[in-house]
């Protein structure tokens, strides 16, 4: 296993199994309340080109409880970029006031290419349609917790398979355990197809369907519901058409099974009602805030605070 100490972490893709394994059992050992002030004297910036809730705001949190400090922008208007700055020269600069950059950016590439103009480590808050590997750290986390491993798994991703990049990170994720994967999708939102090849290159067992009823006789271990991507569509009228495609209510968990557990990276919009928020199968909130154990792992492993 490479060591993290100093390593840009931008995709899933650049991972091996161990180092996985590795994050996920760093992320035990920070929940457990084991490791503390391991970022201390050590300096985040966060910089969010793209709206978001739970991936800023739990980083920061995560700085702060290891101790570290943390600055950054969450609206690019305030940032120089409104003035005609380049991405380049902002983070050329940027990483000169901190030890680790975290981005999350519209454009594809964008956390990798940052990556590759600065020395200090790039963490990828998800760029564009592409990757979010933190994401997938913190879903990895919590399907451990849930389920004691990361193998053996019967997994559904429901929604915008094409436009969701926390999809195509956990699926990428998933393919180096021995797990089954049903993609749950209206035809025009398929998973992209470079990532069904990497499945297929890897001997992963997957189908591709377009009805929630069907899941029902597949006996998931877990629906991973994702939100239409409304933002990512070129045209208002092909999102229109697939708005509201699929509502998980307490009839759909009757349907599933009763030991289904219910993931979603948040936020929804209206793809899970309300109703299934108090029933043990919901555990959405919990991994959300599973976020902040996770990012403490990473942020302490590429800061070398954490071995
Ligand atoms: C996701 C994202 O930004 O890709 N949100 C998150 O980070 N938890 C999912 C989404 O926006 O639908």
């Amino acid at each position: 296993m490479a060591s993290f100490r100093g390593r840009s972490i931008v995709s899933i893709r650049d991972m091996s199994q161990d180092d996985l394994i590795k994050v996920v059992c760093t992320t035990e050992d920070v929940k457990r309340g084991d490791l503390t002030g391991f970022l201390n004297g050590k300096t985040v910036a966060t910089l969010f080109f793209e709206p978001s809730t739970r991936t800023r705001l739990s980083f920061e949190s995560a700085v702060l409880k290891s101790g570290g400090s943390v600055f950054g922008i969450a609206n690019p208007k305030a940032s120089s970029q409104s003035k005609g700055e380049s991405f380049a020269d902002s983070i050329r600069t940027v990483s000169g006031y901190c030890d680790v950059l975290v981005i999350r950016h519209p454009v594809e590439g964008a956390a990798r290419m940052a990556s590759e103009l600065t020395s200090i480590p790039v963490i990828n808050a998800g760029d564009g349609a592409n990757q979010h590997p933190t994401q997938t750290f913190l879903d990895l986390f919590t399907i451990k917790e849930s389920f004691g491993r990361l193998d053996n798994l019967k997994i559904g991703m429901m929604g915008d398979l094409k436009y969701g990049r926390t999809v195509h990170s956990l699926a990428n994720a998933l393919a180096m355990f021995s797990n089954e994967l049903v993609f749950i999708s209206p035809p025009s939102l398929q998973m992209p197809g470079h990532i069904l090849k990497e499945l297929d290159d890897g001997n992963i067992r997957y189908r591709n369907i377009a009805d929630l009823e069907e899941a029902g006789t597949l006996d998931l271990d877990i629906l991973y519901v994702t939100r239409i991507q409304k933002e990512r569509f070129g045209d208002p009228l092909e999102y229109k058409k697939v708005a509201g495609v699929y509502r998980v209510t307490q009839e759909t968990i009757d349907a599933l099974g009763k030991d289904i557990r219910v993931m979603h990276p948040l936020p929804r919009v209206d793809e899970i009602a309300e109703e299934v928020d108090t029933l043990p199968n919901a555990i959405y909130f919990t991994q959300a805030h599973n976020g902040i154990p996770t990012r403490q792992a990473l942020l302490g492993l590429v800061t070398g605070g954490l071995e």
